[in-house]
């Protein structure tokens, strides 16, 4: 089997860490990862999975999702301690499984990132269009949906949706600011993660005062017939949907080479930004489904629909404004994750050189990011916000599995390399991770599933027509 020892992997990672500097404390690590965390997931598709799918019980289905995270958290915290590198599980798989899970893992990544960035432009858009038209402004809805979608016209009419413009816009415009200057782009980051934590707790605490009870009841509403409207399912299927809220926890393992002391400052960074999101997105929920009807809450814009309810027009403002910025910060990091990986996997043979050139001046992988952004931008303005989120939902928790997987593989195959963090109770831990995300994965649409597959086949085909005979690993070793 080709697969890099811990040994390779970190020499690999040490060559292309020279220039980072080790800046980067617990505080900041964790407000990294609650800047990959709060997006879309619990602004916009809390209110689908509501809707469409297990009511107020949407709540249960967020303890669900902490849990799956809880687990595979762990898992993480152990591997990004042990193996402080970029690549995130890219690099794991590497070095447990073999260069062919790798390239897996690599492809279906790009679910996570690249198609979780546009899942989270398509929320953008909806909370954009909904700010403007506070300031009078109306994006005509037909030209701010996927095409198909039926939407409602200024005038009540209904119509037939175009294309999503405002979606694909944003993600050009942070492809150029990811091309043209990265310092300024982290500055803002650090203030966009700020402004929506604000506005996340803002949104809690009044929104708490205007809750009506009778809401709640009945908090799961019974099953209506069919697998996942409702009912116990109904949360079985939220839980995979809302999963989306949680991705981003494992984009903080990418800044291990950047931390103080990465064994005690991943695992806190991980885990902690974990606990908070999840007991914010908890409570966010109740709130929500305590102001607002859970039929009613299928919009583009939930939340900004929950403060309609306390009436305050300035607070829904900022809520969307806020809002805006969580989405942004989420867009970002994630466009920018995709360049980092694809660049990883280039300098393995895995991609074309083209990945991995970098700008001469600009200092950015240019070509790449430029790729990336364009795609990215092309699916935001055709696919509906709930294909996507499902899409990356499943993509990540099948990457999940392979990560609690990589944990008790390496404890076998590297014994002796010293991990500065042990998930306790192996293999015990990573196995109910790998259970539950199963769990999840089970209960999302068969569709769903069948999108998986196609996705990993067309990979398989681009590695056997292109990875396997340029990899770098290949060719050291004849
Ligand atoms: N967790 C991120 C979000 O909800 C991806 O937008």
């Amino acid at each position: 089997m080709t697969r890099k020892s811990v040994d390779e992997i970190m020499k690999s990672g040490d060559a292309e860490g020279v220039s980072l500097s080790k800046t980067l404390g617990v505080v900041s690590i964790t407000s990294m990862g609650i800047g990959a965390i709060i997006g879309a997931g619990i602004f916009v598709l809390t209110g689908t999975a509501a809707a469409r799918y297990a009511g107020p019980a949407i709540m249960l289905s967020f303890v669900l999702g902490g849990i799956v995270c809880a687990f595979v958290g762990l898992c993480y915290s152990e591997l990004a301690a042990m193996i402080p590198v970029c690549g995130s599980t890219y690099s794991y798989t590497y070095a447990t499984l073999g260069e062919i899970f790798a390239w897996i893992i690599g492809w279906d990544l790009i679910l996570e990132y690249a198609m979780g960035a546009a899942t989270v432009a398509v929320g953008w858009s909806g909370y954009i269009t909904s700010l403007l038209h506070n300031f009078g402004i109306n994006i005509p809805a037909e030209w701010a949906a996927a095409p198909g979608t039926a939407v409602k016209l200024a005038d009540g009419t209904d119509a037939t949706a175009i294309i999503n413009l405002p979606a694909a816009l944003i993600v050009a415009a942070l492809t150029a600011m990811l091309i043209f200057g990265t310092k300024e782009s982290s500055r803002l980051n650090n203030v966009m993660v700020a402004v929506k934590l604000v506005v996340v707790v803002a949104f809690i605490a009044l929104g708490a005062f205007f809750v009506d009870t009778a809401h709640w009841h009945p908090l799961i509403p019974d099953n209506k017939g069919t697998f996942g409207e409702y009912g116990w399912s109904g949360i079985l299927r939220g839980s995979g949907v809302v999963f989306f809220a949680f991705i981003g926890f494992d984009a903080v393992s990418t800044a291990a080479q950047e931390a103080q002391k990465p064994q005690r400052d991943m695992p806190i960074g991980i885990l902690g930004s974990l606990v908070i999101c999840t007991i914010l997105y908890i409570l966010v929920s109740a709130v929500l489904t305590g102001l607002v009807p859970y039929t009613e809450l299928n919009v583009p814009d939930p939340i900004a629909k929950g403060v309609d309810v306390i009436g305050l027009t300035w607070f829904s403002i900022l809520i969307k404004i806020g809002a805006l910025a969580g989405l942004t910060t989420v867009i970002l990091v994630s466009l920018y994750g995709q360049g980092r990986i694809f660049y990883t996997m280039a300098r393995d043979g895995l991609l074309p050189g083209f990945f991995n050139k970098i700008h001469p001046t600009l200092r950015t992988p240019f070509l790449s990011q430029m790729l990336i952004g364009g795609v990215v931008a092309v699916v935001a303005a055709l696919v509906p916000i709930s294909v996507l989120g499902e899409l990356v939902s499943i993509g990540t928790l099948f990457a999940f599995v392979l990560v609690c997987a990589a944990v008790i593989y390496l404890r076998r195959s590297d014994a002796e390399v010293f991990r500065p963090f042990r998930v306790p109770g192996v293999p015990t831990v990573p196995i109910l991770g790998i259970l539950f995300c199963l769990l999840l994965m089970a209960g999302l649409p068969a569709v769903t599933w069948l999108r998986l597959a196609v996705w990993l086949a067309v990979g398989m085909v681009i590695y056997l027509g292109y990875g396997r005979r340029h990899s770098t690993l290949r060719h050291s070793r004849g």
